[in-house]
Order: structure tokens, then C-alpha cells, then sequence
């Protein structure tokens, strides 16, 4: 089964008060994307690795990426929101493949091992994401931010990639998602939309996702520490 590489990395930096790509902010002295690229060189994936970047920063990206990366990027425009960038990484992704492995370049610090559980999963279920069971009870708000649910704490999980599925059912979810309009931040909650089921692969918290100036800081020690 030939299996393939998608990273979703054409966000902006602007919650990390930082005014170019997320995905090229310095991790410990390497843009994040090469770090999370570096993730991945022992899994068993069939290059190109297909990078989603903001229009016009491909050749950016090329120039400040791949000599870092442990194998081959083809660097494809995204879109205006992550579920776009995605279609149009699927839509670039080589005939031959079988399973996708999607994974957020603001997730620098995933474990080989989680990456070959999610594979594993995938393998055996179709579709499957990595998650963590949540700690903190979760509030439900109104509007106008009062309380008006709070769900039981033992079902819920906490998003996370990476995610994997078969690639034609993923594409199938991705393009009725666009005939249909639905939208989500993640992929496997449209696969699930379209009916497969999907397997939770339990994360980690060190697989955190660099969104504020905070998580920066806290990645920058991880890897410190993993150096160390
Ligand atoms: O914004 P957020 O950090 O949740 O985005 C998750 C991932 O999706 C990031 O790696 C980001 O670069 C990517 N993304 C994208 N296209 C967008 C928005 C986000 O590829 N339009």
C-alpha cells in the first residue's frame, strides 16, 4: 500500500503575533515546518511530501525548506481557510496513492511512533486520527457567553493530527463538503460526516499545536529538552 505525506502549513502567523507563514517561524534554529517534516523520516511514505503554502510562497518555502526536509516537497498554493488547503493538497497528491497521512506543520512535535499508530489505524479502519482525552471539563456557551451545556467529560476527546485515511474516501468527503457547504477544522470529522467510521489513536500533550506566543515558548523547551 503506497502511502503519502500531506502537510497542511499555509496559515498565517497572526495569533503568534508573528507577520509571515506560521509554518516558517524558527523552531530552535530550523523554520517549524522542517522540524515537523523531520518527524516523518522514518515512516514508510512514497515521495513527494505535498506542502500547502500561501499564495505566491512556494518558491519561499522551497528556498527556506526543503535542504531541511528528509525528503522531497512539492509545494502547492492553499486556500482561504485549512479545509480548502487540504482539498487542494489531496487534489495534488500522486494517482498511485493509497493512504493519505495528514499532519499540521504547527505540530512540530508529534513521535514517530504516534505517526506509525495513526498509519497502523488507518490501515485496518479506513480512517483514524490521533486524540487526547480531555482533562478540563469543557463548557458549552451561549452566545453571549453563558453557560448552556456541559457535555460529560468521560466522551470527550481533544482533537489532534496526525489523521489518516484511505485516500479516496477522504477526497469523497473533501469534494461533498464543497457540493454541500459543510465545514470543520479537521478531516476526520468529515470523514465521519460522509459515514466511515474513524478510530481515535490516543495523542500526546507534547504534540501540541503552536497557535500563541505561549506555545511557542513551551515547543521551544520541548525541543530543548528532547536535544538535551
Ligand atoms: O490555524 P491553525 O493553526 O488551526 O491551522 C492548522 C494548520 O492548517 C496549520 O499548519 C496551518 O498552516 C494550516 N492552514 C492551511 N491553510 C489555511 C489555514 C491553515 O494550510 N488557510
Amino acid at each position: 500500500m503506497k502511502s503519502a505525506l500531506l502537510v497542511p502549513a499555509a496559515g498565517l502567523g497572526l495569533r503568534l503575533g508573528w507577520d509571515g507563514p506560521k509554518a516558517l517561524v524558527d523552531l530552535g534554529g530550523a523554520p517549524m515546518l522542517a522540524v515537523t517534516l523531520s518527524r516523518f523520516a522514518a515512516a514508510d511514505l512514497t515521495p513527494p511530501a505535498v506542502v500547502t503554502v500561501p499564495p505566491g510562497q512556494a518558491a519561499g518555502f522551497d528556498r527556506a525548506v526543503s535542504a531541511l526536509s528528509p525528503f522531497p516537497c512539492a509545494f502547492v498554493e492553499g486556500g482561504a481557510e485549512r479545509q480548502d488547503s487540504v482539498l487542494a493538497g489531496l487534489e495534488a497528491l500522486p494517482d498511485f496513492t493509497d493512504l493519505v497521512v495528514i499532519h499540521d506543520a504547527a505540530r512540530p512535535l508529534v513521535s514517530p511512533e504516534m505517526v506509525q499508530a495513526v498509519m497502523d489505524a488507518a490501515r485496518e479502519h479506513g480512517a483514524a486520527t490521533a486524540a487526547l482525552p480531555v482533562t478540563d471539563t469543557i463548557l458549552q456557551a451561549d452566545a453571549e457567553a453563558f453557560l448552556a451545556d456541559t457535555p460529560d467529560r468521560s466522551l470527550l476527546w481533544a482533537c489532534q493530527t496526525p489523521q489518516a485515511f484511505r485516500l479516496d474516501l477522504i477526497l469523497e468527503a473533501h469534494r461533498r463538503a464543497r457540493r454541500e457547504g459543510w465545514r470543520t477544522t479537521d478531516d476526520a470529522t468529515l470523514a465521519r460526516r460522509a459515514g466511515h467510521p474513524v478510530k481515535l489513536v490516543r495523542g500526546a500533550q507534547e504534540n501540541l499545536k503552536v497557535t500563541t506566543p505561549f506555545d511557542l515558548r513551551l515547543a521551544l523547551r520541548l525541543r530543548r529538552e528532547e536535544k538535551a
